[in-house]
């Protein structure tokens, strides 16, 4: 089946309220897209719409560039893993597995395989027997992905699949999808996630939401090295975002004057952002020195993140090889490639 999503202007209303403003997005065929947003920012919505379970107030949703609008859930060719991967729990695995595939009226001879094929995808081939209440979490979210892979879907949607499970195993559970896309290389996916590792890990682009409304969509490293919003900024990684005024071939912030890039069609004199990452801040003399006060350090492990105040700006740097960090209150300089900067925001970006 081909594959490949489009959301061509969809919106989605409840009651009269906008909950997914004006979607335009295109997820090709093989791609994994990322949907990373903040609770309530229409991320399921947008997960339902192509599924079917939602009809748009309006736009248009295309499955493998055939118009899916109007067409029932189960006539749309693709999987699902719901955010809490409801199994149903008096169906064995087995059956959980070959309910899709019976809905689809798949021939019933060809049903036992299609399962076992399934299962075998996420390792659970061996487990065919058990009812979920006898399952892991981890290997009930592994039967949830079987049953959405059963009905080979040209489309797999993924709401939040690792949300319930602990740190240890969502990790290994990444890798597992990672691998399962390299063995279904056409097959498209949508994944919904709030975690913007689990985006950063898997995705070839990632979609931010907010409110509704689509802020930015990129590749991981676009949208890490070059966020066109602060949203996406301070969203996709740790960011300093300092408030600076536009001058000629350079920012001014807090009375001192940074060399930045500055787009061609920054106005002088307006204000904007800029966006530096807290582990292209270096202590000590360099480029664009800032000059400020050590507020606190907080020691995380592989890095020191140091809080300086510069001229009534917070600002931070992750150090790594700092073995002992300065005192508390002392005058501490801080500095930044012009390259590591990227102005955002006010008379600059849309
Ligand atoms: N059936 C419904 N009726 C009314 N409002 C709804 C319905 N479903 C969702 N909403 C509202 O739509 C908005 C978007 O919900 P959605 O489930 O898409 O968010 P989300 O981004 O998936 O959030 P989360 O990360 O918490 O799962 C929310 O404000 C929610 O309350
Ligand atoms: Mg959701």
């Amino acid at each position: 089946m081909t594959s490949g999503i489009r959301f061509d202007n969809v919106s989605v209303a409840y009651g009269g309220n906008v909950v997914l403003d004006s979607l335009d997005l295109t997820v090709e065929p093989g791609e994994v897209m990322a949907l990373l947003g903040p609770s309530g920012s229409g991320k399921t919505t947008a997960l339902r719409a192509v599924a079917g379970f939602v009809r748009p107030a309006s736009g248009r949703v295309f499955i493998g560039g055939r118009d899916v609008t109007a067409l029932p859930p189960h006539r749309r060719g693709i999987g699902m893993v719901v955010q809490n991967y409801a199994l149903f729990p008096h169906m064995r695995v087995e059956d959980n597995v070959a309910f899709g595939l019976r809905a689809q009226k798949v021939p019933k001879g060809e049903i036992p395989a299609r399962v076992t094929e399934a299962l075998e995808l996420t390792g659970m081939a061996a487990y065919a027997r058990r009812h979920p209440r006898e399952l892991s979490g981890g290997q009930q979210q592994r039967v949830a992905i079987a049953r959405a892979l059963a009905i080979r879907p040209g489309v797999l949607l993924l709401d939040e699949p690792l949300s319930a499970l602990d740190a240890q195993l969502r990790s290994g559970m990444l890798a597992e999808l990672a691998r399962l896309h390299r063995e279904l290389p056409d097959v498209s996916v949508l994944y919904v996630t709030h975690d913007q590792v689990e985006a950063l890990t898997l995705a070839d682009r990632i979609a931010v939401m907010d409110r509704a409304r689509l802020r930015d969509c990129g590749t991981p490293q676009e949208l890490y090295r070059r966020p066109r919003t602060e949203f996406t900024a301070s969203f996709v990684g740790n960011a300093n975002l300092l408030p600076v005024t536009v001058a000629p071939g350079a920012v001014r912030f807090a009375d001192r004057e940074l060399k930045v890039p500055v787009p061609a069609g920054a106005v002088p004199g307006a204000g904007a952002t800029l966006c530096v990452r807290p582990h292209l801040v270096g202590l000590g003399d360099g480029p664009n020195a800032l000059r400020g006060t050590l507020a606190e350090v907080q020691w995380r492990g592989a890095t020191h993140r140091l809080y300086v105040d510069v001229g009534g700006h917070r600002v931070m740097a992750d150090l790594r090889e700092l073995r002992d960090p300065p005192r508390l209150g002392a005058e501490v300089t801080l500095h930044f490639a012009p390259d590591d900067a990227v102005l955002l925001a006010a008379g600059v970006t849309p």
